[in-house]
């Protein structure tokens, strides 16, 4: 293994904003950029070293902000492009970078490229997008969207098809146009010239679609699948995109669905091949569910564990992990692989379980406190395509709308996309008119500023664990091991670095589990430097775990 190549990414820690749920500043009931800068020096208090914004720009909302309406200026319900550049100042100050989320692999149906596009087939424009004669009377081939039905929407004027692989309003650009990876660059340049530091990037894998739009393997939903999730020429494009910010000071993390580890390693890998300094993988996101969040399965530990300690052990030396167990595309992860009963003790063993390992951390707003999913009582009141496109699969299978709405309660992202709940006057202080969306009842007891007068409280163990990681290069940089694979409720691993290392014991089990230290470990000679109880007596070079617990040593 070569030595790992130290860099500033490699050692940061980000905090993720979904801008419309985050704080309102002017009372219409959605959250905003002055309601972001109003809380940075609460960002900054958590530690992180940088912003990944969710998109923020100009969107008729179909799929809120990842459908753009223009790439070079802010969503006026979020405010201006003036409001971002102080927030950029006002980060980079308080020593955070900042990153945009660039959403290229389709844009909105408003998007002016598109509006020109289905002018004419000569227009300049037609090109930018994917479009297609039907098949007879039938569309071009038999994919399915992710989103929304049939992944083709005829247009009468043109008598052609236009692709989108998420929702109707979310036309897929023809990345095979030289002209749009031009106007993909000339984006990317405007931000990083602005002094932006760096792209999360959306389905960046989904880029280059398969020669001649085969038809695919059918499936529910996201039919094709197969023909775009690694295209053709995905790596030639990324690498274009690579000379781009290869030319600042800046990184990337592209996201990558269903993408194997073994192509986050090529990649990833440093060296002047690197495509992406990072990947965002799905594979640990799947340990309560078979391929997609609403096909439940009971939550399995070893599955988790296989997952990432896979990531860990092929990452290590060559690439880099980015490590997150929340975003806005999941359900809360108390409610799934922790335990509502030990709301902040598991809260706190799932923070130390995956902010230890070998990546770059992110944490998505709300996260920090333990915010929980949110029932609802009607389909109604959601405000997400993908719920909407799947209650309409699930009627189809036969069920009740109540029964829609439990699995609902458990699995949806909107679970993640509730207000974030600031103290406890009327609407947990998000905003002063009515939220866009509903207020988690919970407010009262889970809230920042009741988090921020509690020592012991979940936000304050974030800190702790991102300011013990802050500078650490045993965390940062050492080399990851698990132990006992097969035990179903423990998750055991080490970091080594030289002659230091650090122990992470977690329980995922509210009865109690006998743990005895790996074989060369000696407890008592541990410098115990995180836990979740305050009894944290050592028997037998081991302990029996109390609910959820978590110890972290260091030898
Ligand atoms: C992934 C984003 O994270 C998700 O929120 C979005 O709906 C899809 N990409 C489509 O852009």
């Amino acid at each position: 293994m070569a030595e790992i190549k130290k860099t500033w990414y490699k050692e940061m820690s980000v905090y993720q904003i979904w801008t419309r749920s985050f704080c309102d500043s002017n009372g219409d009931g959605i959250g905003d950029l002055p309601g972001v800068y109003s809380k940075l020096d609460y960002i900054k208090s958590l530690g992180v070293d940088g912003i990944w914004f969710s998109p923020i720009y100009p969107t008729p909302n179909a799929d809120y902000g990842y459908d753009i309406s223009d790439y070079k200026n802010i969503n006026p319900e979020f405010g201006t492009l003036d409001d971002f550049k102080m927030i950029l100042d006002g980060a980079h100050e308080r020593g955070m970078r900042v990153f945009m989320d660039l959403v290229v692999n389709h844009t909105s149906d408003k998007h002016q490229w598109f509006i020109e596009s289905c002018k004419s087939k000569d227009n300049p424009y037609h090109d930018y997008y994917i479009w297609r004669k039907g098949n007879g009377k039938n569309p071009p081939n038999n994919w399915l969207s992710i989103f929304e039905g049939g992944a083709w929407e005829y247009n009468e004027n043109l008598d052609e098809y236009y692709l989108h692989v998420f929702a109707k309003g979310q036309p897929d650009l023809n990345m095979d146009n030289p002209k749009v990876r031009e106007e993909v660059k000339s984006i990317m340049k405007f931000w990083l010239d602005m002094g932006v530091d760096g792209f999360r990037e959306d389905v960046i894998t989904f880029i280059s679609k398969a020669e001649g739009l085969p038809n695919g393997f059918p499936l529910p939903v996201a039919t094709g699948v197969e023909h775009y999730k690694h295209g053709p020429h995905l790596e030639e494009y990324l690498a274009e995109f690579r000379k781009v910010t290869d030319q600042y000071d800046c990184f990337t993390v592209g996201e990558g669905p269903m993408t194997s580890v073994n192509d986050a390693v090529k990649f990833c890998s440093d060296g002047k091949n690197k495509l992406l300094d990072m990947l965002i993988s799905f594979d640990h996101m799947n340990a309560d569910c078979f391929m997609a969040d609403w096909v439940k399965v009971p939550f399995s530990l070893t599955k988790l564990k296989s997952t990432l300690t896979k990531w860990q052990d092929k990452m290590y030396g060559i690439g880099w992990n980015s490590l997150y167990i929340e975003n806005h595309d999941h359900a809360r992860i108390i409610d799934r692989y922790g335990n509502l009963k030990y709301r902040v003790e598991s809260g706190k063993m799932l923070a130390a379980m995956y902010i230890l390992q070998c990546g770059t951390p992110f944490i998505y707003q709300g996260q920090e406190i333990g915010m929980t999913n949110m029932a609802v009582k009607s389909v109604d009141d959601y405000k997400d395509v993908l719920t909407f496109n799947t209650w309409r699969i699930f009627k189809k299978l036969g069920f009740s709308e109540k029964r829609f709405l439990k699995l609902s309660s458990e699995v949806n992202r909107e679970n993640a996309r509730t207000p974030v709940q600031w103290n406890k006057s009327e609407n947990a202080g998000f905003t002063t008119g009515t939220p866009w969306f509903g207020i988690n009842d919970n407010y009262k007891e889970i809230n920042v500023e009741d988090a921020e007068n509690d020592p012991d409280s979940l936000l304050n163990f974030y800190r702790q664990l991102i300011n013990f990681r802050k500078g650490n290069e045993l965390v940062i940089y050492g080399k990851y091991k698990e132990y006992y694979h097969a035990n179903p409720n423990l998750y055991v691993y080490e970091r080594v670095l030289g002659n230091e290392k650090l122990l992470v014991v977690c329980s995922f089990k509210e009865g109690s589990v006998k743990f005895k230290a790996p074989k060369g470990y000696d407890l008592s000679a541990g410098e115990l430097v995180a836990s979740n109880y305050k009894d944290n007596k050592i028997v037998d070079n081991g302990f029996v775990t109390k609910p959820y617990e978590v110890r972290v040593y260091k030898f």
